[in-house]
């Protein structure tokens, strides 16, 4: 029997009132999953809105899709990754656009789709399944030094070294073919569990960043969120770790500034006024209430921006705010 596709939606009532979906209008919701907060844009905006949603994962597709069947005349369904979600869609089109980042519970809770450092499955951890490398080429073919890269920028991890040596030392006897086999290698490098946190968090967490490409994403993903959105819009980003936080905020910091900086030390001298780009709405992060991470300890992590759009990005200089162009 196919297992459950549950979801419960972060920050759900914080993030309506954010985007303050009102009949009539067209959202994007570029993290479909479980269709939580799909379905709430288009109940909001009955009777006539829009809510054009994507996800790379054929499963949450499918699955929502038919949840939210009763809405199919207003409801349209992509299978695409963030990079090519405004290639369809009319820029300028979407008063709001959300992105609730990371993977959904049943991505995690399917030990067949190989995220879980707790119920066996194959080491995969593809959003969409099949397509490019999975978990397993990489530790069973990159060397020692990008291991230790990936662990230690991906996933924060401080001894990625030793993580990295003991995986080469174990894949000499035996290729890494499952979750549970990396786990109990990345336990026996690291110890036991210290503390609330499993010794394998955050190399299965770098695993799935690098799998996935997440931050090339993100990246790709918020300058199409800006295309499409209109001026006035809004942008909501759920985000569930440090990394995509620091991207987000630092797209917005950049856009949202009243000047360019002038030079790498960005010398107050040198700096050239411009018109902002976006608002911060409003300019701290919202985090889960202490009942929603009781209820949903998933949400203990997540932290709501919300950014209004002025104007476009200029052209041609979409990336600037990258730092390498
Ligand atoms: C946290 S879940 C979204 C849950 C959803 N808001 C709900 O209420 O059920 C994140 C979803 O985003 C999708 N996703 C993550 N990165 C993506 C990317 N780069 N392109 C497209 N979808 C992505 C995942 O496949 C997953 O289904």
């Amino acid at each position: 029997m196919t297992p459950a596709f549950e979801h419960i939606p972060v920050l759900y009532e914080e993030t309506l009132r954010a985007l303050n979906p009102l009949p009539g209008q067209v959202f994007l919701d570029m993290t479909l999953g479980g269709g939580g907060h799909t379905e709430g844009l288009l109940k909001a905006t009955a009777p006539e809105g829009r809510v054009l949603a994507t996800d790379r994962d054929a499963r949450a597709i499918r699955a929502a899709s038919e949840r939210l069947a009763e809405f199919e005349a207003r409801l349209e369904v992509r299978q695409v990754c963030f990079a090519e979600a405004a290639h369809w869609i009319e820029p300028g089109s979407c008063d709001g656009v959300l992105m609730d980042l990371g993977i959904s519970s049943p991505q995690v809770d399917h030990a067949e789709r190989g995220f879980s450092f707790i119920k066996d499955g194959p080491l995969d951890m593809r959003m969409s399944q099949g397509e490019g490398m999975s978990a397993a080429d990489v530790v069973n073919q990159w060397g020692e030094e990008e291991l230790v890269r990936v662990f230690r920028q991906l996933g924060e991890e401080p001894r990625s070294g030793r993580v990295a040596q003991a995986i080469v030392r174990q894949r000499v006897v035996s290729s890494f073919e499952t979750t549970l086999q990396l786990a109990r290698c990345v336990e026996g490098a690291l110890g036991g569990r210290a503390g609330k946190h499993h010794p394998a968090t955050r190399v299965f967490q770098a695993l799935r960043m690098v799998v996935n490409d997440e931050l090339g994403q993100l990246e790709k993903g918020l300058v199409s969120a800006w295309k499409v959105l209109r001026c006035g819009g809004k942008l909501a980003t759920i985000t569930f770790h440090s990394l995509e936080a620091r991207m987000v905020k630092r797209f917005a910091q950049f856009w949202g500034a009243d000047y360019e900086a002038g030079d790498a030390a960005d010398t107050p001298a040198l700096r050239r006024p411009r018109r902002p780009v976006m608002r911060w709405y409003p300019r701290k992060s919202i985090k889960a209430s202490r009942q929603e991470v009781l209820r949903n300890p998933r949400a203990r992590s997540a932290q709501l921006r919300v950014m209004e759009k002025i104007e476009d990005l200029p052209e041609g200089r979409e990336w600037a705010w990258r730092g390498d162009s």
